[in-house]
């Protein structure tokens, strides 16, 4: 019998590629996004693999209601990857604000509330896997990613710490740092965004790391290396070279 995966964020970029490659490989997907027009349009071109089942997943009762309805219509859910998520830069004229509130509430609370539709089902029957998308841009504080970087970062020590409990029930829980991927998303940076890759390479490497069960699925690899060792150095060298290598001018 096919597998069933439970994508959010499906309508476009990471999560609609990942998607495909899903029901490309006999998937059955249940794919979840605010655009339902976007989702219909790929369930029609999907032999029927491809179910649309719209959500704004800041709605928690919402979030629950779509959940059931997934199980309801087409079984138990084997995986699910939270890939739902957006950016807003943080400057400090004017700070805004409500840039923290939008993304703790799609990026952070969003994940929260699909965390728990699933949980409940998943410790019940101690087994299932979850791979929550997170960023490299987690692994610190990045320029003008004030509101991003820090919820991105809440999301990996999430997983961290979930990992241990998601360990004892038999569930597999992973948590996915990209570096840069080409999305709408990212199609609005004006900046050069090195080691580049497609929504499609980016899909295979998530696929291929959750069949492996990798607890951190990170791409492009040397870059997120490079990252994982600028983390380490000590502030004082942190901040010019971060500051350097992503031009920062006084304002
Ligand atoms: N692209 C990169 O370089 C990169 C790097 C690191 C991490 N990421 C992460 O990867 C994930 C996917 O990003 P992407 O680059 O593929 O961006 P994207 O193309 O903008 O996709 C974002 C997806 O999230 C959905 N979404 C946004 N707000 C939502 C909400 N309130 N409820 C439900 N769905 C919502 C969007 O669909 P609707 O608008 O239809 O709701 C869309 O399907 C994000 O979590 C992002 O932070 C991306």
């Amino acid at each position: 019998m096919a597998r069933l995966v439970w994508i959010t964020g499906a309508s476009t970029g990471i999560g609609h590629a990942t998607a495909l490659a899903y029901a490309r490989d006999g998937w059955t997907v249940a794919a979840s996004a605010r655009d339902a027009t976007a989702l219909a349009t790929m369930a029609a071109g999907s032999a029927g693999r491809i179910h649309a089942f719209p959500l704004d997943v800041t709605d928690e009762p919402a979030t629950l209601a779509t959940h059931a309805a997934i199980e309801q219509a087409l079984g138990q859910i084997d995986l699910a990857i939270f890939s739902a998520g957006t950016h807003l830069p943080v400057r400090l004229e004017p700070f805004e604000t409500r840039a923290f509130r939008k993304l703790v509430e799609v990026n952070l609370m969003g994940v929260v509330y699909c965390l728990g539709a699933v949980l409940p089902a998943m410790t019940r029957r101690r087994g299932g896997q979850i791979a929550i998308v997170s960023s490299v841009a987690g692994y610190f504080g990045m320029p003008t990613a004030a509101a991003y970087s820090a919820t991105k970062s809440a999301l990996i020590s999430l997983a961290q710490s979930l990992k241990f409990d998601c360990d004892r029930y038999g569930i597999a829980l992973s948590v996915i740092n990209p570096g840069f991927v080409r999305t709408p998303l990212t199609d609005k940076n004006e900046f050069p965004m090195p080691f580049l890759i497609s929504a499609e390479e980016a899909a295979k490497r998530i696929v291929d790391g959750l069949a492996a069960k990798r607890f951190e699925i990170t791409f492009p690899r040397r870059f997120a290396l490079i990252l994982k060792l600028i983390r380490l150095l000590p502030y004082g060298l942190f901040f010019p070279l971060v500051a350097r290598g992503t031009r920062i001018e006084k304002p």
